[in-house]
């Protein structure tokens, strides 16, 4: 298991590669695998605005294309001073694949909090519904 300020530091490394031309918000995601690993991303904007990857999500499907199918923790870092959690739609796909994890967030100089997954996403709809 990864201690907590590596899990950070990556994501705030990934951070620094956000292409965020249109709104100048930077995001930086770090995903820790239940074997120990560390996957990043950060956010990828698109001129049409409504194509933009939330840096979560870049971490998550990199993850998972890579053969990752069990996660620890997710690191979640942007240079403000109140903590930028998870957009919805994001929320919904760490449950998807990740479940009640554990969330992370932080800023350029600290540790804003942690969060579980169930607590930010209450009431998920997800595959048991499809049975
Ligand atoms: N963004 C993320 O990458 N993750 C979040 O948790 C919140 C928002 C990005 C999307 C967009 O590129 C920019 O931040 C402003 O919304």
């Amino acid at each position: 298991m990864a201690d907590e300020a590596t899990l950070i530091g990556a994501a705030r490394a990934a951070r620094e590669r956000a292409v965020a031309p249109y709104s100048g918000f930077k995001v930086g995601a770090a995903l820790e695998t239940a074997g120990g690993a560390i996957v990043t991303g950060c956010n990828i904007e698109n001129a049409t605005y409504g194509l933009t990857v939330c840096a979560e999500r870049v971490a998550l499907l990199k993850a998972v294309s890579e053969g990752h199918r069990a996660f620890r923790r997710i690191a979640v870092v942007a240079a403000t001073e109140d903590a930028t959690p998870p957009c919805g739609p994001c929320r919904q796909l760490l449950w998807e694949f990740c479940g009640d994890i554990e969330v992370v967030l932080a800023n350029l100089e600290r540790d804003l909090g942690h969060h579980r997954l169930a607590e930010l996403l209450p009431l998920p709809f997800d595959a048991r519904f499809l049975s």
